[in-house]
């Protein structure tokens, strides 16, 4: 059974610069929902009853997020607000959510570091605080799922286009089944040619145990961190990982355009909005409505 997951959340989002230079990447907002409830979200949705959300220098709103707010529930009380108070009232009880801060910024593998003696023996689910999906089924149900059925650590993988292998860890292996693949090869950030397969991790994984003893083992390898990637790569000299190709559209909100994309993609799946948006996008000259 997986029970717990870990919301790594503590990168810098340099590539989110300026406006997270002050503010978490991960309390930036998709429509009027910061990205850290998406993702807390999607854990419960997938059964997870306990938390851990890896923090660092910069990241206390993710804390305050989660917590009671006693002088804005009193005010919404008194303006009667009611589904405000009943939305921030929600927040602090969605889960069992748990704090850690990672002291330097020594990447995802490092990062993962300090779940060690949260998730103890036990597998444990990893979703990565700056990803989003629209998907039917939550991805991290999706993996759970497949983890029930081989008890190997699971990575979730998405196909991508050669522009965007340098971006991911990319992995390669000997297809099992039509979604599943035993994996083989695990590259970080790869050239074009460089890569194993057009496979991409999709911050989403199951993991055994086992992890922490291969992040031990892991040196910093790409931008001097160290990546889960390699990590990964390790853990494979003494267990099977699968790769599983999820249903889901991502959204890497660390990326300014997926941002965007996620913005749109979510607020024409609510009803208050999506006429609207459609009406205006359609609007805009030479945003390919111009002609009708
Ligand atoms: P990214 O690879 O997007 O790195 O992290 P980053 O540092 O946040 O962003 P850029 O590249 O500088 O723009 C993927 C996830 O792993 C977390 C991030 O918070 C993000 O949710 N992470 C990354 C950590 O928790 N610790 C790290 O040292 C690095």
């Amino acid at each position: 059974m997986v029970t717990k997951a870990v919301i790594p959340s503590a990168g810098l989002g340099t590539r989110f610069l300026p406006a997270t230079k002050a503010q978490p990447k991960e309390m930036l907002p998709i429509i009027d929902t910061p990205v850290i409830q998406y993702v807390v979200q999607e854990a419960v949705d997938s059964g997870i009853e306990d938390i851990l959300i890896i923090t660092g220098k910069g990241k206390r709103a993710l804390e305050d997020h989660f917590d009671r707010n006693f002088e804005l529930e009193e005010h919404l009380k008194l303006r009667n607000e009611s589904e405000g108070l009943e939305e921030i009232c929600r927040l602090a009880n969605m889960a069992d959510i748990h704090f850690i801060r990672q002291k330097e910024f020594l990447g995802l593998g490092d990062a993962i570091r300090y779940a060690r003696h949260h998730t103890g023996e036990e597998p444990f689910a990893v979703l990565l605080g700056d990803t989003i999906f629209d998907s039917g089924v939550p991805v991290t149900r999706q993996l759970i799922e497949e983890f029930e059925n081989h008890q190997q650590s699971i990575l979730a993988v998405e196909e991508v286009p050669p522009e965007k292998y340098s971006r991911y860890g990319m992995v390669g292996g000997r297809r099992v089944s039509d979604k599943i693949l035993e994996v083989e090869q695990l590259v970080e950030k790869p050239g074009i040619d460089e890569s194993p397969s057009s496979l991409a991790a999709a911050g989403r994984y199951i993991l055994t145990p086992g992890i922490f003893e291969a992040i031990e083992m892991t040196q910093p390898g790409k931008n001097n961190e160290i990546q889960l990637t390699d990590a990964l790569r390790e853990l494979l000299n003494r267990e099977n990982i699968l790769a599983f190709t999820i249903e889901g559209r991502r959204f890497d909100i660390g990326d300014k355009l997926d941002y965007l994309k996620a913005n749109i993609d979510f607020a024409l799946r609510r009803d208050e909005f999506a006429e609207p948006l459609l009406e205006f996008l359609r609007g805009i000259p030479d945003a390919g409505g111009g002609e009708e």
